[in-house]
């Protein structure tokens, strides 16, 4: 008999999440019966979506803004990934225990490969500390960054970064040391209005800025590096390979990602 499988992502805020369309589109071009919804949860419902996961009513679960850490406490097991990062993003059942891992970290790898953007020995500036940052620093280790540093509204939270890594440079909220490249983590530009105060008549030639965001495409953050003629990238693909390496660890099928997969996202 044909049991359809449940995958979801949960999150709050959710409705921006493009998560559904993805895996879904993925589910229908490899002709896999499936659904993939959002859910809009509060940390309390945590416990029961696990148990669900857990009873085999939902198959796999993607984790976003703000659960990502929170709902380590809720899995059986955390992947190498997941535990380096402390954060989630996928969630699947394995040898009847409930698996935590990262997918984020090669997200983000995988982003920057795909674009032939060198991360070696250069001088990386990422302005935020919340849930994705862990990944990101981890795979800018990975990739043999030079040095990170990081800044954030809320100089505590940049500070408990500095337990889990301890070579992380601190700077105030407002500050700009050089760099090679500069990665907006915060969630300003998520508003069309929003803008980071950035002197970019002073910052030099030939930067690299990345916003992980990608809805808005093109957040302010971004227009203006390109108006100073600076190479720029926003989170598409990042996001589309994160998703892809759940997709893959879900259902045993690596799905493509060409330009109709890219394009579905616009
Ligand atoms: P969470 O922190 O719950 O994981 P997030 O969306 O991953 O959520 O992170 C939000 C990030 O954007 C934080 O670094 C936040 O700074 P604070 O730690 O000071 O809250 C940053 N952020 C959000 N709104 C901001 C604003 N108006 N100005 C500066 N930074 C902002």
């Amino acid at each position: 008999k044909f049991i359809m499988k449940k995958y979801l992502v949960i999150g709050n805020p959710i409705e921006h999440s493009l998560s559904p369309k993805l895996h879904n589109h993925w589910f229908e071009k490899n002709n896999i019966n499936a659904i993939y919804n959002k859910k809009q949860i509060n940390e309390i419902d945590i416990k029961d979506i696990i148990s669900e996961l857990r009873n085999e009513k939902i198959n796999g679960i993607n984790v976003t803004v703000p659960f990502k850490q929170s709902i380590i406490p809720f899995v059986d097991e955390l992947s190498v990934e997941a535990n380096n990062a402390q954060s989630v993003n996928t969630i699947y059942k394995e040898n009847n225990k409930v698996l935590g891992h990262n997918t984020d970290i090669s997200g983000f790898e995988l982003a920057m490969r795909g674009k032939n953007y060198d991360i070696k020995g250069k001088k990386i500036f990422i302005l935020g500390a919340g849930g994705v940052v862990p990944s990101i620093i981890l795979a800018l280790k990975k990739m043999g960054a030079n040095k990170i540093i990081l800044s954030n509204r809320t100089k505590k939270k940049a500070e408990q970064l500095k337990k889990n890594f301890s070579d992380l440079e601190i700077v105030d909220w407002g500050k700009f040391p050089e760099f090679n490249i500069i990665i907006n983590a915060t969630s300003l530009g998520l508003n069309k209005e929003d803008e980071i105060k950035l002197d970019y008549a002073d910052l030099g030639p030939n930067k690299l800025f990345y916003d992980v965001i990608y809805n808005p495409k093109q957040t302010k953050f971004l227009s203006k590096a390109k108006e100073f003629g600076h190479q720029t990238e926003n989170g598409k693909m990042m996001f589309i390979y994160q998703a892809h390496q759940a997709f893959t660890l879900w259902h045993k099928v690596m799905p493509k990602i060409d330009e109709e997969t890219i394009k579905l996202l616009d």
